[in-house]
């Protein structure tokens, strides 16, 4: 990285060095020693003085005389050298440097004055706090003013009950002070490192560590603390509302602040009247590695407005009742009780340490609980979401078609075929409740499965079958095995009666069976869900069907929605699990793997060529 920029450089000091212009090679060695005295990251300069000597001893040079012209090109030549759009050289011929005054140095009255007119605080509805701080002062005023702060202002704020913390106006302060207001919302027994700040000038590097003792209440860590920025929110506040923010103690809403930076110089070039400004300090977080520099803090929430803000407050209240909530469901009718039980907790305690604090509404809420259930249990069909009107049940029963819709249903559903070599095809999209079956299947034997019976195989394509009812499986699987005997398919448990079934294929079948001994073979794709999934899963498991083309999606034979609580937020929780009947061991939820492994849109030619191949053998050995 270093190496690049000095190329760089080089270039940018060849084109704008000019014997008449009043920016001399001497004021351009100059400026490199500036910035290597003082630049805060001096690793990006390795080699850039000798570069710079190289140049001016070759003697290649450009002019230009126009000093602001100059400035401007070697602004964007160091810009673009070291990617940071803070270093800036200026000319400025009527520059009067001003020292801001030390507020320590203050008599103590005035400071006081000082000190509150840049604070103000409220207590709002609902006993939440607001508290804004335009200036954020340094150890020494702080320290100073102790008792005073306290009685005039957080005395009261620190019993409220959640707090707004405004720092949308903060525009100075010290970074000393950073320390201090991170501890007021953290415990004294755990003490937290919140920053590395490094000083190029004397070459020092501070840690910013919460205080174990601080004047007056703390808030603690328990209590919700939203932070308020703006664009104008910059340095000091920017290190505060990172920090907190960063430790998960706090949401910020608002805007993306400042970006400002830890300390900036601005230093003049030899005697010249050319200026180079100069950031001279950095700060790392320890939490993430990086920096509010710069880039600024971007905020959890984008409002500004200030009723959302208390409404957030008022939705983090009832926030642990609903993560509660959600843990409960699980514990009544997740299929696997004991992971039910670990997920439960795992949530409890993720929302202790604060880690739904970034939660403002039922949405987000919604897809965070779906992350860590998801997570946390390793089954990615649990799913919280949230619906305005309560959701149709998918349990409703199906609707039984009248005698004109049974030819259109049949229609819609299958596709049927007749491949060369007396292959047959058969394609349907939806697993169909066993009542609408029994419905339609005077029809469908005729119009569909008579015309295929008669094959020396079958090609069933679930490629496009996302699933469905699953209460047909068992009869479906039965017209692939004899009458006699009957197979065991799969058991089921299910949580919410708590009962374990075994699935068998059943005696007696409407028209001719298929039977046991033909070839067949089952297309999927990772459409292929739900109750698709559950046929294609027992065929493979009974050794009855060689599958072909993608793992499937890893759907559940029946998931169920249950409101949490009295609110917008649905649960969808697999509620039966699924065994074996051949290992007795549960299913897996991911997808079922196919024999042979292919593309969906190759299946049918691949499971073609295979088939023929064997009936082709099949007729040579009886020859
Ligand atoms: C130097 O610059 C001045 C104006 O800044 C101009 O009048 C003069 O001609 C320039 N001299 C040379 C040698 O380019
Ligand atoms: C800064 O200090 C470190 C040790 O703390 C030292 O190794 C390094 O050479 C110093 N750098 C400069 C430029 O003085």
């Amino acid at each position: 990285m270093a190496h690049m920029t000095v190329p760089l450089l080089m270039m940018l000091f060849l084109c704008t060095l000019s014997s008449n212009s009043s920016f001399q090679p001497a004021l351009v060695l100059e400026m490199a020693k500036i910035l290597l005295e003082n630049y805060c990251f001096p690793e990006n300069l390795v080699g850039m003085q000798e570069a710079i000597q190289q140049a001016i001893n070759s003697g290649e040079i450009l002019q230009i005389s126009d000093r602001k012209t100059l400035a401007t090109v070697l602004t964007a030549g160091v810009q673009g050298a070291l990617n940071d759009p803070r270093l800036t050289i200026s000319y400025e011929p009527n520059f009067v440097p001003v020292m801001p005054p030390t507020l320590s140095s203050l008599p103590k009255e005035q400071l006081i004055r000082l000190v509150k007119n840049s604070v103000k605080s409220d207590i709002l509805e609902n006993n939440v706090g607001y508290l804004r701080i335009d200036r954020i002062v340094g150890e020494e005023t702080a320290v100073k003013l102790g008792s005073q702060l306290m009685e005039s202002i957080w005395d009261k704020i620190a019993h409220t009950s959640s707090l707004i913390f405004d720092l949308r106006y903060s525009t100075a302060g010290e970074l000393s002070g950073v320390p201090f207001i991170i501890s007021y919302f953290s415990d004294p027994e755990s003490l937290i490192h919140i920053d590395t700040v490094y000083d190029r000038p004397s070459n020092s590097t501070k840690e910013l560590w919460t205080i174990p003792s601080i004047v007056g209440e703390r808030y603690g860590k328990e209590k919700d603390v939203i932070i308020l920025t703006s664009r104008r929110t910059t340095g000091t506040a920017e290190a505060v509302a990172y920090a907190l923010k960063k430790l998960r103690r706090a949401i910020t809403v608002g805007e993306r602040s400042a970006g400002g930076s830890v300390k900036v110089q601005k230093i003049r070039i030899a005697q010249s009247k050319f200026y180079i400004t100069v950031p001279v300090a950095r700060s790392v977080s320890p939490i993430t590695g990086q920096s509010w520099e710069v880039t600024g803090v971007s905020p959890n929430v984008h409002v500004i407005a200030k009723e959302a803000v208390a409404k957030i407050a008022e939705f983090h209240k009832g926030l642990n009742s609903l993560i509660q909530g959600a843990g409960d469901l699980l514990e009544d009718h997740y299929a696997i009780h004991e992971v039910a039980l670990k997920v439960s907790k795992v949530l409890v305690s993720k929302w202790a340490d604060g880690l739904y604090r970034s939660v403002v509404d039922f949405e987000s809420l919604a897809s965070q609980l779906t992350a860590d259930l998801q997570e946390t249990s390793g089954d990615h069909r649990l799913h919280v979401f949230h619906c305005d009107v309560e959701p149709e049940s998918l349990h409703e029963l199906p609707k039984i078609p009248t005698a004109e819709e049974v030819g259109y249903i049949i229609d819609a559903l299958f596709k049927i075929e007749l491949l060369p070599g007396n292959i047959g095809y058969l394609r349907f999209d939806m697993m169909a409740d066993i009542e609408v079956v029994k419905a339609i299947g005077p029809h469908l034997i005729k119009s569909v499965w008579s015309k295929i019976i008669n094959t020396d195989a079958l090609i069933i394509d679930m490629r496009y079958n996302t699933g469905g009812y699953s209460t047909a499986i068992p009869l479906l699987c039965s017209y692939f095995f004899d009458a006699e005997p009957l197979h065991h398919l799969y058991s089921v448990f299910d949580r919410t009666t708590t009962t374990m079934t075994e699935v068998m294929t059943v005696p007696q079948v409407r028209g001719q069976r298929y039977g046991s001994s033909k070839e067949l073979f089952i297309l999927t794709s990772h459409m292929t869900g739900s109750a698709a999934e559950v046929f294609t899963r027992t065929m493979k498991d009974l050794n009855r069907a060689t599958i072909v083309g993608e793992p499937t999606t890893g759907g559940s034979l029946s998931s169920r929605t249950y409101q949490i609580g009295d609110t917008v937020l649905y649960a969808s929780i697999p509620n039966q699990a699924v065994f074996s009947a051949i290992t007795g061991k549960m299913w897996s939820f991911s997808g079922v793997e196919p024999h042979i492994a292919v593309q969906a849109n190759e299946a049918l030619s691949v499971a073609q060529k295979i088939l023929e191949s064997r009936l082709l053998k099949r007729v040579q050995g009886k020859q």
